[in-house]
């Protein structure tokens, strides 16, 4: 069954100096998911912002669903500290020699949302065991690292081939999309299976957010 599309707008083009803002244009645009981009400077060759930030826009915001992307090569080192600060989903790379299949659990087990992560190199086969397990899969279409970067259309069948699986199985997860999304590129994200769009750049720079965040409610 197709599940409702959902905007999750990505702070890390927001204006950094004032993020409380860029977090209250989104709110007030309608869009219903924040996405907030964690990097530290091993796994990504950028740095942004940590819990006690998340923390704090937490306040500014309540309305928001906080959706914690972290691109970090210990994710478990930090993931608790994120739920305190407020996440309602952890989403982390499959990339990384870690326990993914402890921290899935541990996020569920203290009443957080779990997601993994596939870098564009990564194979859908790389997640697949996993799939009755998360609550989402997050496709990357760029290099994680920086927003503004150009859409992967080579990473659409990879959409299609987790999409595939999730109906011949049953399965409930939410599988989002991240890099160079905007109106054009996030249709087509959908055509391939997407539900939940992660878009920076082209939300920020949108002459109408609210517009913006209505097309992408009536996918
Ligand atoms: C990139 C981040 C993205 C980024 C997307 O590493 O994971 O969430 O904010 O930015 P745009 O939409 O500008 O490509
Ligand atoms: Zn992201």
């Amino acid at each position: 069954m197709l599940k409702p599309a959902l905007l999750a707008p990505s702070l890390l083009a927001g204006q950094h100096t004032r993020l409380a803002e860029s977090a209250g244009l989104v709110a007030a645009s309608g869009a219903p998911w924040l996405h907030l981009d964690i990097m530290d400077g091993h796994f990504v060759p950028n740095l942004t912002f940590g819990p006690q930030m998340v923390g704090e826009l937490r306040g500014e915001v309540p309305g928001l669903f906080f959706d914690v992307h972290l691109m970090l090569s210990e994710p478990q080192r930090y993931a608790d500290a994120f739920i305190k600060s407020g996440a309602q989903l952890v989403s982390f790379h499959i990339e990384p020699e870690l326990d993914h299949r402890g921290l899935l659990t541990h996020l569920r087990a203290q009443g957080c949302k779990n997601g993994l992560v596939l870098n564009p190199g990564t194979p859908a086969e790389a997640v697949e065991p996993f799939l009755a397990e998360v609550d989402l899969i997050l496709v990357m279409t760029v290099q994680p690292g920086f927003g503004g970067q150009t859409f992967r259309r080579d990473m659409l069948e990879k959409l299609t081939r987790i999409d595939t699986w999730r109906s011949e199985r049953g399965l409930d997860f939410r599988l989002e999309v991240d890099g160079g999304v905007d109106l054009q590129t996030g249709r087509e994200c959908r055509a391939a299976g997407a539900d939940t769009f992660v878009a920076g750049t082209a939300f920020f720079k949108a002459p109408d957010r609210a517009a913006f965040a209505r097309e992408v409610a009536a996918w």
